[in-house]
Order: C-alpha cells, then structure tokens, then sequence
C-alpha cells in the first residue's frame, strides 16, 4: 500500500516562490511515488473578506497555475475544497471537539487577527479545525508543506487522537512532511518576516512574475553589510535567504554554493540566483497561459476531480456519524 498524501493551498492572491520551494515543489515529486490528493482551499480563504470577481478569478488561477506547476491528474487527485461538502460538514463536527484555548494561541489566528483587526471573524478562529478535516478526511500519512504550517498539522494530530479516544478508530494520526532547505522561504525587503503571497510587492517573487522583474527584485533585496557568500547557521539574513533559494532550486549544498562563488561577491551570485529562478519559472508561465485559454478543460479536470474525491470523503464522513450517534 502506498502512503497516502494530502496537502493544498489557498487562493488568496498570486502563488510565490516561497509556496513553490515550501510545499508545490514536494508535491510533484510525491506523486510519483505516494498516492496523493491535493486541493485549492477555497473555503480557508474567506476568512479574509474577498471580491467575489477577484476571487473567482484566484480560485480558477490557482488551479491552473499548480497544473502549470506539474500536478499531473492521471497521477494525483487534485480538486477545488468547496467543491467537495464533506469538508464543510466535517469541519462543523471537529470545531465541536476543539479547545478554544487551543485555537486562540494558534500563531496565525494571533497574526491574522491584528492584520484584519476590523474583521476578526469566528472563522478566523475556527481555521485549524476546517483544516485538520481535509487532512483527517482522506486518511493522510504525510501532509508537505511549509513550516509555518507545522503548528496546524500538531492541532490536527492531537484533535484526531482525542476523537479516536473517545469514539475508537476513525482518523489516521498524520505526520507532517517539512523539507529540510525552503521550509520558510523569507521576505526580499525584511528577511525577519514569512514571504507572503497576501502581499503583493518587491518583497515577494510570484511564480508569475516576468523575466525582468524577478532580475529586478533580486538585485533590489536587502543582502548584510559583508560581502562574502557565506551561510551563516542560525541567522536571518538576506544572504542566507537567497543562499536557500538558490539550493533549493539547484539541489545543491551550501557547501558547493560556497565554493561556486568563492571569488565572487553578492552581486555575481545574485544574478545567478535570478537566473536560477527565471529558468525555473518561464517554462511554468507559459504552459499557465496555454491552459488558461482551455476554460473547458480546466472544468473538465476540476469537476472529474471533486466527483472522486467526494466519493473518499463521503465514507468517511459516513463513519464520522455513526460513531457520533447521529442517525
Ligand atoms: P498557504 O496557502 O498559506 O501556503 C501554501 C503552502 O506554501 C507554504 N508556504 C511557504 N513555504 C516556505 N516559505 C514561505 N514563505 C511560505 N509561504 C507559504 C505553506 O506552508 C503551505 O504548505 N492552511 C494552509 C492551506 C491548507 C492546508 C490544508 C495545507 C488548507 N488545508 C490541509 C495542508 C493540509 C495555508 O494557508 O497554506
């Protein structure tokens, strides 16, 4: 029996370097070998307010830009969460088994609810439960994705225990799968903070991005005062950050990175490292913008999908009652 995969993204703004070497890169490598699922998790994004017209528009983007990416469906089940009820439903039964006090210290309900802090919604709160349903839902091994996940994937692990402890054995107990180089890829402008795709600026490279842009932002990034390309364990500098960009793109060690450039200073290396990423991104671009042209496809594709996952997660959601005692 292969280990079976879950992990998705939301649609809230243009997908970037850090969802790329984070997370989307792991996925098209596991669906070689693992038996995975993958979702556009639309219904996480609403809690933030969205444009309806915006929102569509990310919602059928994102999709397309993860096949752009890779996501192959002849070998993985990729599908869009709203599409597939049995996430609401089984979200609405596990928030009756989360802790308030549990998800009031998540870091990202903390973050979230100062950013928007004239729209601090239940939903807000209640994210990790929706969350730990898409992951208990299928039954996942592994679920890869980047650090800053790490603390959902232990809510969800602890919420599936208690539930098992209570009811026997309906869930799974995940693991989650954090690569060891890229797990938080930093901002361009401020190496202390997440890149994040909610915003949009030179602090942040969009897989979409164009050839001169991603050159410019680069060249524009906030290095340190030294000169040598040199990783320093342990610290938040720009040039460590585009050290692990550059190894995660290129497979290669710090180590190597070090001897590659060893007679170079910042600027060689960050041309490179530009060069890097636009070698890896122009091909991505333009299959985006051919499959964006086949709307009929991308319906195809993304309603076949629903229809097989909902097949999974009705039994589950099946077992999930019984057990409840709803009749
Ligand atoms: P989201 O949409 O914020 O991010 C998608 C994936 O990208 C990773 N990531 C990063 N990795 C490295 N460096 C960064 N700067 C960076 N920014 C983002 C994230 O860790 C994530 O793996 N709640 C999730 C979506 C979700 C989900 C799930 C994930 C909903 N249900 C079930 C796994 C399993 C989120 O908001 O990811």
């Amino acid at each position: 029996m292969k280990k079976r995969i879950f992990s998705a993204i939301q649609p809230s703004g243009r997908l970037t370097l850090g969802n790329y070497l984070g997370s989307i890169k792991n996925w098209i490598k596991m669906q070689e070998d693992y038996d995975c699922i993958f979702s556009v998790a639309d219904l996480h994004t609403i809690t933030v307010r969205q444009n309806p017209e915006n929102f569509r528009k990310n919602i059928l983007e994102t999709y397309a830009l993860l096949l752009a990416c890779g996501l192959d469906t002849k070998k993985c089940i990729f599908f869009i969460q709203s599409h597939v009820r049995e996430h609401s439903e089984l979200a609405w039964i596990l928030e009756c088994f989360s802790p308030v006090g549990d998800l009031s210290r998540m870091t990202q309900y903390k973050d979230k609810s100062n950013r928007y802090s004239e729209n601090v919604n239940a939903g807000l709160l209640t994210y990790p439960s929706l969350m730990a349903g898409d992951i208990l839902l299928y039954d996942t091994d592994l679920v890869p994705v980047g650090k800053d996940q790490k603390q959902h994937i232990e809510f969800t692990r602890n919420l599936a225990i208690r539930m098992n402890g209570i009811y026997g054995e309906i869930f799974k107990i995940p693991d989650a799968f954090i690569p060891n180089v890229g797990a938080k890829i930093m901002s361009l402008k401020d190496p202390s903070k997440k890149m994040s795709k909610s915003v949009e600026s030179d602090a942040t490279i969009g897989i979409l991005d164009d050839e001169d842009i991603i050159l410019k932002k680069i060249k524009r990034c906030v290095t340190d005062s030294g000169s040598k390309v040199r990783f320093t364990q342990g610290s938040l500098t720009g040039i460590n950050n585009l050290m692990t960009i550059y190894s995660s793109i290129k497979n290669v060690s710090f180590d190597e990175i070090e001897k590659e450039f060893e007679n170079d200073g910042y600027g060689k290396f960050k041309e490179q490292t530009a060069k890097a990423i636009i070698e890896k991104f122009t091909p991505i671009r333009e299959k985006f913008s051919q499959i964006m042209k086949n709307k009929d496809y991308l319906l195809r594709e993304f309603e076949n999908n629903a229809k097989i996952a909902s097949e999974i997660a009705a039994r589950k959601v099946k077992l999930v009652r019984e057990k409840i005692g709803f009749i």
